[in-house]
């Protein structure tokens, strides 16, 4: 399960000396591959005589949510689009710009046409004229793998010519946000949109709009290959499914790691082979940054949808790093705020001026806690998306968790 690194110095050095700047294309599963272990053939036989609500009724049974984060269950928001009017579009976000998440791309460098396949599910469920996937320009190699895959399915008749459109991003992680996906696919400056109106009514050229995460797809097409018992039979602490886990930082083998929904962190270092040498476990960032930070105490909870709140965060992408006793949890907090700071859209003010605001007093030798806590009340209260409303997590939970390093 280890995460292949492109970027080693083998690769760096060669390419200083050939002058060759094409992506390094990992082995992976071509179309000839998939098919001949029976790829596409459910698709085929939905087209032919489908019932989009029987398959509907398979992803709502196997528990399948929306792996880019949020988690909002996946066959309800086939329902939300197919009960609008047509025409009405896919769109197929695989920004994956959260910090320490790298399981889409893990995916797609072995298996694409599992994505592929359940992209064209999806969009065949809800009568989509046209699917967009939005993918991160920081994944050469997948880009090249997507263009590849997707000329030979159209070249297999599989998909019509032009009828997936494939995206580049530019680097700016707001774009992942899916309305501000949807203003970058029109052309525009990537600026979230205040919801309602969802995308489901309100979408890619304000038409209907279903939008799924990579991950999300690549379990569609095994929910309707295997049976949702895929994942509906899987069971750990309580917890029901499987969910693939970016695991980095100071870990002996960093990588992604498919295990059962509910995996402790310390049932996650273990997988990842323990702690890194000379590392003593300190904390953990469960899921993206805005998730903020966990203490190595709080190593028995599952880590899944929900399970988090009651702790005030959320499991999110599932990017999992760990830190030891070499970092500090309020330099890890300060990173996490520069970088919304950086990335803030600038649209509204308690996330331009909050993220800018907080920085400047997290660098103080002492926090001003209650200073600090009324900025989060404001930035959680009134920001229009996720990254401002999320934002202040690193503060709360380090100023919870690890007083002494802030007081
Ligand atoms: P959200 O909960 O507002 O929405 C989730 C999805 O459900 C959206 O597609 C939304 O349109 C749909 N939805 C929700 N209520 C609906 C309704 N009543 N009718 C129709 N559709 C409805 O969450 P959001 O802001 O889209 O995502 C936040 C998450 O994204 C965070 O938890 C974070 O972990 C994650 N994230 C992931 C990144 C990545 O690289 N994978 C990057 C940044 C954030
Ligand atoms: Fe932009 Fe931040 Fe407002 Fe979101 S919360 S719309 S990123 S300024």
């Amino acid at each position: 399960h280890r995460h292949v690194d492109f970027a080693t110095p083998e690769r760096i050095n060669s390419v200083i000396a050939t002058g060759d700047f094409h992506p390094q294309i990992p082995d992976y599963e071509g179309l000839d591959a998939y098919g001949a272990g029976g790829g596409y053939d459910r698709l085929q036989q939905l087209r032919e005589n489908g019932d989009w609500e029987v398959v509907q009724q398979d992803l709502l049974d196997a528990g399948l949510r929306g792996m880019g984060g949020a988690g909002f269950p996946s066959g309800k928001k086939w329902g939300f689009v197919r009960a609008e009017p047509g025409p009405r579009y896919l769109a197929v976000n695989g920004d994956e710009g959260e910090p320490g998440t790298f399981k889409d791309r893990y995916h797609l460098e072995r298996t694409p046409h599992l994505m592929l396949e359940g992209m064209l599910i999806a969009a065949w469920a809800v009568e989509a004229e046209k699917v967009f996937l939005y993918m991160r320009d920081e994944y050469p190699a997948v880009l090249e793998i997507l263009r590849r895959e997707i000329a030979a399915l159209e070249a297999a008749g599989i998909a019509a010519p032009g009828f997936i459109d494939l995206r580049r991003g530019a680097g700016a992680y707001i774009c992942g946000e899916e309305s501000a996906m949807i203003e970058s696919i029109e052309g525009k400056r990537g600026l979230p949109r205040l919801r309602p109106p969802y995308v489901a009514q309100n979408g890619v050229f304000g038409r209907p709009t279903l939008v799924h995460n990579i991950e999300t797809l690549h379990w569609i097409a095994r929910i309707c290959r295997e049976g949702h018992g895929v994942k509906s039979t899987v069971e750990h602490n309580g917890r029901k499914g499987l969910r693939s886990y970016s695991v980095s930082g100071r870990v002996a083998n960093p990588g992604v790691y498919v295990l059962p929904a509910g995996t402790t962190i310390a049932e996650l270092i273990a997988a990842a082979g323990g702690m890194a040498e000379g590392h003593v476990f300190k904390a953990y960032q469960p899921g993206g940054p805005s998730s903020g930070l966990l203490p190595a105490t709080m190593d028995d909870v599952p880590l899944d949808f929900d399970t988090l709140q009651p702790h005030g965060t959320f499991i999110g992408s599932a990017a999992v790093v760990v830190l030891s006793d070499h970092d500090s949890a309020r330099d890890a907090a300060l990173n996490m705020l520069r970088f919304f700071e950086d990335e803030s859209c600038g649209q509204c003010t308690p996330c331009r001026v909050g993220c800018e605001k907080a920085v400047k007093l997290m660098q103080a030798d002492r926090w001003d806690g209650p200073l600090l806590q009324d900025l989060c009340t404001v930035m959680t209260d009134a920001s229009i998306c996720g990254l401002g409303q999320a934002a202040p997590n690193p503060i709360r939970l380090v100023m919870k968790h690890f007083p002494d390093e802030v007081s």
